[in-house]
């Protein structure tokens, strides 16, 4: 008898999972608007060309591969601190912010979740918003963390409840930790304006609560400084204490080479030392250090202004594209009929929620070899000239 008999099946990734049905699907007509993923109009991850060219210097010359530090690359971490919150911010000029180079944002949301359960020990809460990424319950709930769901997202206007969330917010116990994220909210592509940004960093100030900020899509709304408005806000607040955690798997189209950080912001120096040789500690008892390659290349492409200017110009064009998806879906979509799919235009980055019903989401799938998420969750960002017309018509289809 095997001392793994009693292991019973995990359920599959609703994200993840999805993609390996999707790969494992002969129909030659499908679609992917599960995960999220840019592609460009031919289908493909693109290979951006700020990218190309630091790979392309590094390529000439050897590369040694030692261990990178605990908390990986300076160069890296450096750039991180200077895109999250501005070059020459007070805060970094202060000292108070501890920056480690992570396995992807999901590796920082991890570290920085270990870190802050070992912090505030059994009574850690996490406040999270109605809906939010999947995996963010999975990782604080794994972490030990007590989940607590705010009002975010309005079924009715496909909007935003700020109402709710403020009251929701306004009652919870000082020191709960609350997941914001930073723009292109995932799921539901709602985002907050500036002076709603203003209003709920007042209340988590007030509050004493810790703001803890997920930017997973930094220029996928606007460009890459506008989309860390909050962070920006949370720095010049006063508020003592916050977390952020960001990815560069979308922005620097790096996706499998897992290129995240991890920022825990203290009231001094002297407290941001603590905190970083605490995420170090913690990164040691996961997986010891970060990898090279990926880090290289965002410190290479960050490092060099033509080169940023570049990558700026480049992830303009991913934002371009992606809008121009949204536009053409509505636009096909009343012309065949469908019901007013109008809100799509006013959501943010890669995702849209998109009212379908699980029904509806089954039914795009077997019927269609379309995938999207059972909550609705299409990803826009995967439509092209190419397979719009399809989608819209299933679409439509499913409505009737
Ligand atoms: C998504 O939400 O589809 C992406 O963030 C990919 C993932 O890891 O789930």
């Amino acid at each position: 008898m095997s001392i793994f008999a009693s292991v019973t099946m995990a359920p599959g990734d609703p994200i993840l999972g999805l993609t390996e049905t999707y790969n494992a699907d002969p129909r030659k007509e499908k679609v992917n608007l599960g995960v999220g993923i840019y592609v460009d109009e031919q289908g493909k991850v693109p290979v951006l060309d700020a990218v190309r060219q630091v790979e392309q210097a590094l390529a000439r010359d050897d590369q040694p591969r030692s261990y990178l530090p605990i908390d990986g690359l300076p160069a890296y971490n450096r750039a991180t601190q200077n895109l999250l919150f501005g070059a020459g911010a007070a805060i970094l000029e202060a000292g108070r912010v501890a920056t480690a180079q992570t396995i992807g944002g999901s590796g920082a949301l991890r570290v920085g979740a270990d870190l802050l359960k070992k912090v505030l020990g059994d009574q850690a809460k996490l406040a999270i918003s109605n809906p939010s990424w999947g995996n963010h319950h999975v990782v604080f709930r794994t972490a030990g963390f007590q989940l607590i769901d705010y009002r975010y997202y309005d079924d009715a206007s496909h909007g935003l409840d700020f109402a709710g969330m403020l009251e929701d917010l306004g009652k919870l116990e000082p020191g709960t930790v609350v997941l914001l994220h930073a723009c292109c909210h995932n799921p539901t592509g709602v985002d907050l304006d500036a002076a709603q940004w203003a209003q709920v960093v007042a209340l988590l100030k007030d509050r004493g609560l810790l703001p803890f900020v997920d930017m997973a899509y930094q220029g996928f709304d606007r460009n890459s400084t506008d989309d860390a408005l909050a962070i920006r806000l949370l720095a010049d607040s006063g508020i003592p204490a916050f977390v952020v955690a960001n990815s560069y798997s979308k922005s620097f189209s790096l996706y499998g080479e897992r290129v995240g950080a991890l920022s825990f912001v203290g009231a001094d120096r002297d407290e941001a030392a603590r905190l970083l040789s605490n995420i170090k500690t913690t990164i040691r008892a996961n997986y010891s250090s970060p990898a090279t390659h990926g880090g290289k290349l965002v410190a290479g492409v960050l490092d060099s202004a033509e080169l940023r200017a570049l990558w700026e110009q480049e992830l303009g064009g991913m934002r371009g594209r992606i809008h121009t998806m949204r536009a053409a879906f509505v636009d096909k979509l009343a012309a065949l009929g469908a019901p007013d799919f109008g809100f799509i235009n006013r959501q943010a980055g890669m995702f849209s929620y998109s009212g379908l019903s699980k029904a509806q989401v089954d039914r795009l799938r077997e019927e269609f070899a379309i995938y999207a998420l059972s909550s609705g969750r299409i990803c826009v960002a995967a439509l092209n000239t190419g397979n719009i017309d399809y989608v819209t018509r299933a679409v439509a289809a499913v409505c009737r």
